[in-house]
Formats: structure tokens, sequence, C-alpha cells
């Protein structure tokens, strides 16, 4: 009961006070019968939510009685449900046995449990992305403050009187508040009645002022691929996702891979200046675009990061990229980038941040950090390879005791360029191949097209468009499916099959080699040429892997994460029949989703997340594969299926494979005397 008693935090007893225990953060205190709750947790320490500073019309300090030994749940430790609670109507609904802490009072000991939803900082699974629990602690806080009136007598400015009110009911001092927010702050008040919501970024720029009460904003986050864009909203107070989007970068009209833009700026006055401008008006297009779809205000949107090769990161922010063309790929900054987003005419909020993690490296940009963040190597101890499959793979060893990147130029193969019947993944394009080890009969399945080709409605169902090529995915299936069928050999030769198959339709002349007839309308076929293309583009992207391995002295890793729209899409077993990666258990092998994206919304959601980004990402070591003797023998070794000198044998214990050669490397063909794919160790062809 309530009365003067031992005080836990070692304070002598208050009289009239009574223990509050707040759950989950097992803060504890003394405190006078009749605080509110949120007073009481306020001078706990203990993180409630509250935008109306109690006045209970915004329902963020919603608490409800808990229990422990000795301290029942026992609604009445706090005072009868008062006038505000029982006329409450506001847009969180108050439900049974809630209260609103601002307005509750302690009359008793009490444990006071706070739900995950009252909770300033809080962790939250999104089910867009990976089962990781995603830290929320926005840069933006939302306070809303009741302001006095001008008076004849008194000659200070709105501002001032806006500034003091902060002060005096939140605690909140020493405020700069941006040029548009003042702009709109008289009008605000008088439509409010000298009620605003003020935004406060980072505890000390005012951004924006609301008449009345607001109690949602928004963010948007980016990743900006080479390809494509992808695009997340945010309810920055809750994490949701409210909408997602993707497109192609409309930069691919000015040049296909990375260095073709560079070699654009370089070639052509405004070039720069002219692919920062198509970026951006695709992303601010996409910011119309997905809040029409979550049906909101893009004023609302107060916040928004961006991850990017660096090549990107660069054009986006209308940095010079030219020198990431060349060694020695020099970035215009090193740290994490926070600009206006009005500066990138992105539609949103004027008082709106961009936000960008910084690059690793020349080569290695911040889209690699915040997969980083994403996926969490420095905090396991289990040694992980993350590899983002793009037309420069960005590759990343380490664990809780050190972390290496580096790139590897493995060229536009893995993509579909430099196919035969090669195209993007995209509706008609062959994504999954199986041939049948005995008759060498394909059974394949179309993007867009549920069944498989030998299920019946498969024509139906691939419709008139019918099959137009063989994307990534697939290539890498169907020569796997080649090499365990005995039609590739491991130096990666097409051959005759001999046995049953001896006399098979599959096996075509294609000038002086052989390719396999995968399809016959339209033909799509796997050449030599295209098997040649995706060795020299594995190759690469195994050699920078074990360049990586060589420098922790390493011969094998614990797990392996592949990212990005391709390393998302490939099938694990398949990647590592074909060598793309080092062996490894396979139940340790996966897709990483869309680490980067992933990387950019808690980027987007949580200062403590960019804090994380940067302390790691400075502590990466860089290996630069342009650099290092060790790449090109690594290369050429791993020409090889799976490599021409190291076994496999955890892929063995699960896949049957044809003999592994243990002979010494041999350069595999014309092509392979040109060594890595164009650019390679060059570190800056392509990216996500
Ligand atoms: S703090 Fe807003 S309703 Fe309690």
């Amino acid at each position: 009961m309530a009365g003067a008693g031992p005080c836990a935090d070692g304070l002598p007893p208050v009289p009239d006070s009574v223990e509050v225990v707040f759950t989950p953060s097992g803060r504890r205190g003394r405190v006078t019968t009749g605080t509110t709750v949120l007073d009481a947790a306020r001078r706990l320490g203990v993180d409630l939510d509250s935008v109306c500073g109690g006045r209970g019309i915004c329902g963020r300090c919603q608490i409800e009685v808990g229990a422990r030994p000795g301290v029942t749940a026992d609604p009445g430790r706090l005072s009868p449900p008062a006038d505000t609670e029982t006329s409450y109507r506001g847009r969180r609904p108050l439900p049974p046995g809630r209260r609103l802490g601002c307005a509750a009072q302690v009359v008793d000991s009490v444990v006071v449990l706070v739900p995950a939803d009252s909770q300033v900082h809080r962790q939250v699974v999104r089910k867009t992305a990976g089962t990781q629990p995603v830290p929320v602690d926005p840069m933006v806080r939302l306070c809303y403050v009741e302001v006095t009136e001008p008076e004849m007598a008194d000659t200070v400015g709105d501002l001032e009187r806006l500034h003091a009110a902060l002060a005096e009911q939140w605690g909140l001092t020493g405020l700069r508040t941006d040029l548009s927010a003042l702009a709109t702050l008289q009008p605000a008040l008088e439509r409010g009645r000298r009620a605003v919501t003020v935004a406060v970024r980072d505890g000390c720029e005012v951004v924006a002022v609301w008449p009345g009460l607001r109690d949602v904003v928004h963010g948007v986050a980016f990743d900006v691929g080479s390809t494509t864009l992808a695009g997340y909203l945010c309810d920055l107070g809750s994490g949701d996702v409210l909408a997602s989007a993707g497109r192609m970068n409309p930069q691919i009209s000015y040049g296909e891979d990375l260095m073709s833009r560079v070699s654009y700026v370089l070639m052509n006055d405004g070039g720069r200046e002219r692919l920062t401008t198509v970026v951006r008006q695709a992303l601010a297009a996409m910011v119309a675009e997905l809040c029409a779809e979550a049906g909101v205000d893009a004023e609302t949107v107060l916040e928004v990061s961006l991850v990017g090769n660096p090549i990107m990161h660069h054009l986006v922010y209308g940095l010079d990229p030219r020198g990431l063309g060349g060694a020695p790929f020099a970035l215009a900054t090193t740290g994490s980038i926070t600009a206006r987003a009005s500066e990138l005419d992105l539609g949103v909020h004027p008082g709106a941040r961009a936000y960008s993690p910084p690059c690793v490296a020349g080569h290695v940009g911040a889209d690699a950090a915040a997969m980083v963040l994403a996926e969490g190597p420095h905090r396991d101890r289990r040694l992980t390879l993350l590899v983002d499959v793009g037309t420069n793979a960005e590759i990343v060893l380490g664990n809780d005791q050190r972390l290496l990147a580096a790139s590897s130029p493995t060229g536009p193969a893995f993509e579909g360029a430099q196919i035969s019947s090669g195209q993007r993944a995209a509706p008609g394009a062959i994504e999954r191949v199986r041939i049948d080890r005995v008759t060498l009969q394909p059974r394949l399945r179309v993007i867009g097209c549920e069944p498989w080709s030998d299920d019946a409605g498969f024509a139906a169902s691939v419709g008139k468009a019918g099959i137009t090529g063989i994307c990534g995915s697939g290539i890498i299936e169907a020569i796997a499916e080649l090499f365990l069928a005995g039609v590739v050999t491991a130096d990666g030769r097409i051959v005759r099959p001999v046995g049953p198959a001896a006399g098979t339709d599959r096996i075509v002349e294609h000038g002086r080699t052989l390719a396999y007839r995968l399809w016959d309308d339209p033909v799509v076929e796997v050449t030599q040429n295209d098997v040649r293309a995706i060795q020299l583009a594995k190759a690469a992207l195994q050699a920078g892997c074990r360049l990586l391995m060589d420098r922790l002295g390493v011969q094998q890793v614990d797990r392996i994460r592949l990212a990005g729209a391709f390393g998302n899409h490939i099938d694990p077993t398949y990647a590592m029949v074909l060598g793309l990666i080092p062996d490894c258990d396979l139940d340790h092998v996966g897709s990483a989703g869309s680490a980067a994206g992933d990387g950019a919304l808690r980027v987007l959601l949580s200062g403590a997340a960019r804090q994380e980004v940067e302390e790691v990402t400075a502590r990466i070591e860089k290996v630069e594969t342009a650099v290092e003797p060790a790449f090109q023998e690594h290369f050429v070794a791993a020409m090889g299926l799976p490599h021409s000198l190291l076994p496999y044998p955890r892929l063995a214990e699960r896949v049957d494979l044809p003999a592994v050669s243990t002979a010494p490397a041999r350069r595999p063909g014309r092509r392979a005397r040109v060594a890595a794919p164009a650019g390679a160790g060059a570190g800056a062809d392509g990216g996500s």
C-alpha cells in the first residue's frame, strides 16, 4: 500500500510513495502516489511513447497492469479510468485492459507492462524481410505542443515561443529550425489554434510543423541498383512497410553496365547531370507511386535512405563518378551522407533528409555496407561469406572478429548478357532446368508460368508470348545439369555422350563446336561459348572469395549468403555445382533476399542502425583484386567445374558429382587466354 518504504534504488524512502516496476525494461523506483504512469516512466528513464505530451489525445502511451511475485495484476493499483480515457476517441483504439499512461495515476505498488507498440525504441519483425528483428528508433520524433498567444507587451517571435514551449513541455533545448519549417509555422499555429505538432530530428532540429495533432510520419528506403531500383515506404513509428515498388533504372539507356555509364560521363558534356536527373526523376516517381499505393501524402515523408554501389551512389547525389572509373577508384567521400532530400528533387517534405551509409571502398558500395548490416556477420561467431552477385560481385567475408571485403568483375553473363539465347529475368525466360541423366531430355520452367514444360497445361500457361530466352538462373541450372549428366566436362567442354543417350537429338553441331538444344521452337541452345562465358564469370567470383579466404587463412567457411536480384534467385546447389562459391554445407547456404534493401530499411528506421553500419564499415578491411597477383592464379584454378584443383566433399555428400579432375589447372580454350572477364581486376565494371 502507499506509504514510506524501503527504496529499491538505494535512495531515501519518499513519504506516501509506492514502488513501480516497468516491464520489459525491468526499471523500477518509488514515486509519490498520484503520479501518472507517464511521469513515472519519464522519471525512471522508461521508454514509453507520447506525441501529445500527456494530453490524452494521441493514444501512444498505452500500458497494462502486470504482475510479479507479491504484486498482483490488480487494476485497482492504478486510479480509476479518468474522463480523458473514457472519452478518448483517438486514432489508436484503447483495447480492454489497456490504460492511457498519461491519465492513469499510481495509487499502489504496481507492475506496469509497456507493450511493444507503446515503446519508442523497439524491435519489430517485418513480414517483408528476413526473420531478424529490425530495431525501430527513428531519427524523427513528433512532439505536440501548445504555443502561447502573442501579446503586445511581449515582442518575441512565434518561433521563439515555439522553442520555449518545446523546452517547457518536452525538455528540448538548443533547437535549430529549418527555414522551410519556419515558413509554415505561423499558418500552422493559426489553423491549429496555437497547437501544433513539430517533427524534431535527432533531438536538435525542427524540420516540420503541422497544425494540431499528427502522430504518423513516413520514410522511404531505396536500393539503387544499376539495373533495377527498389523502394519501400514505411511508417517511421511502427516500422511497418506500407508499400513497395520496383522499376528499371532509366540510366540503362545511357549504358548497360556501370563502366559504360562512367564512359558516358567522360565522353559527353553534361553527361553526369543527365544521369543524375534521370535516376532522381525515377526515384521521385517511385515516391509518388508508393504514397499513392499506401494512400499517404508525400508531404508526410520525412526521411529517405539510399544505398547503392559507389557509382550509383555518386550519381544520385550529383557527385562526379569519374574517379571510380579506374585505379585508384577514389571516392568523393568515405563517410556517410546526410543531405536535404529537397536537393535531390524527390518530391517529399521540404524538411526531409536523405541518408546513405558509407561506401566500403571505391568499388564496394553503400549497398554492401547495408548488406552487412542486414546479415550481421559482425554479430556472429561463424565465418560468413556474403556475396552480392551482380555484374560486379561484392564479397564480404568474416565474423565478429574480423571482416574483409572485395569486389570481383564477374561481367554481365549472370544477367543473361553474353549468352546466345540470354535475356534478363522477365516473363518468358527459362529460369529452371532439369535434364534426365539417361535420356538427356530437358524439363524446364519459365518465368510467369507455373507448370513445368512436361506438365499438362504448360502450353496453355506459357501463353502466346511463349518462351523468349534463358535468364541467368536458367543458364546456371542448364550448365550444372549438363555437367551432372556428363555432357559438359569438368574443364567446360560440351561432348557427345556415350551409352544409352549416344544418339540423342539434343546435342547439335554449332559451327566447330557442339551445343545442347534446350528448346526447339524458338531454338534455345546452350553453346560452347555460353559455357565459357559462365566459366569466366564464376571463376572471377570464386577467385574473389578465395582471395579473402587466403587473407583470413581459412580453407572453408561456415555459411554462405547469396544476395542481390540474381543471388536471390539462383539455386544454391547449382551455384555450388558450378563452383560460383566455395564448398560448404548446403544447409548453411541460402539466399539473403534483398539484403541491401533490408539494410536500407534498417538505417531508415533506426539511428542505432546508422551508428552500427558506420562503425562496422570503418573496420572492414578492403582487399583490392586489381593489385593482387594471387587473383589471377585463383581465377585460372576456378575455371574447372566446380574447381580445377579443390575437391567439394560437402557438396559430394549431397550431389552425385562426376569424377573431379585433380590435374593442374589448364587454360580452358580460346577465351581463357584473356583471363578474367572484361575489366578483371578493375573492380568497377557493373553493379547490382
Ligand atoms: S501521451 Fe498522448 S494520449 Fe497519453
